[in-house]
C-alpha cells in the first residue's frame, strides 16, 4: 500500500471507530481513534483515553501524554514520525477498562496495525501488552525487554500515567526510553 492508500485505510478505521455502537456502550465524549502517521516504524499503545482525550478527540494531551511525548522526543523521534494510539477507543465511564473492552478494542487495533506495518510496538502497561498479545504481564517484570512476533517487535515499557501516581517510577520509565532508542538505533 501506498502511503496515501495507508492514510485512506486507516481514516476508514477511524470512521469505523466513531461510529462503533459496541465501543460506544458505557464510555463518555468522543471516540479516540489514534494520530500519526499511516506508515510509522513505531506504534506507541496505552490504555484508554483520558478525560482530556475525551473531550478533544486526540491521544495523549492530558499530563501523561506531555511526558510521552518528551520522552518520544529524548528516544530520538519526532512526534509526527510515529503512531500514538490506545487498544480502547473511548473513555469508559468507569475509567479502568474491563476486559470485554480489551477484548472489543482488538479488532480496531488490530486493524491499525495491519495497515501501519510498524517495526516496533511500545506496550505501555498491562493493558496494552494484553490488548496485543492476548496474555497477561507483570510490566514491573517484563518492562525494558522486547518480545518478537510476526516480524514486529514488541517492546514493554511502563504506561507514562505510571510515574503520576508512583514518582519512583518515573525514572524506570525513562530507562525504558533509553533501552527503546537504542533498539530503534539498531533497526
Ligand atoms: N492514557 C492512555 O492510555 N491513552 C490516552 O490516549 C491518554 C491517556
Amino acid at each position: 500500500m501506498t502511503r496515501a492508500q495507508k492514510q485512506k485505510a486507516l481514516d476508514r478505521i477511524a470512521q469505523e471507530i466513531r461510529n462503533c455502537k459496541i465501543c460506544k456502550k458505557d464510555k463518555i465524549g468522543k471516540a479516540v481513534p489514534g494520530e500519526g502517521v499511516p506508515d510509522a516504524d513505531v506504534v506507541f499503545l496505552g490504555e484508554a483515553p483520558g478525560k482530556l482525550e475525551a473531550e478533544t478527540g486526540r491521544p495523549f494531551v492530558g499530563r501523561a501524554g506531555k511526558l510521552l511525548r518528551s520522552l518520544i522526543k529524548e528516544a530520538g523521534l519526532k512526534d509526527e514520525e510515529v503512531f500514538i494510539t490506545s487498544p480502547v477507543k473511548y473513555l469508559p465511564k468507569y475509567v479502568t477498562p474491563k476486559p470485554s473492552d480489551i477484548e472489543h478494542g482488538r479488532k480496531h487495533l488490530f486493524e491499525q496495525l495491519a495497515v501501519i506495518e510498524p517495526k516496533i510496538v511500545v506496550l505501555m502497561g498491562s493493558v496494552a501488552a494484553q490488548a496485543v498479545l492476548h496474555e497477561k504481564f507483570a510490566i514491573a517484570k517484563v518492562h525494558g525487554t522486547t518480545i518478537q512476533q510476526n516480524g514486529i517487535t514488541y517492546f514493554f515499557s511502563y504506561h507514562p500515567a505510571a510515574p503520576l501516581h508512583n514518582p519512583n517510577l518515573r525514572l524506570e520509565l525513562k530507562k525504558d526510553f533509553m533501552e527503546l532508542k537504542s533498539l530503534i538505533n539498531q533497526k
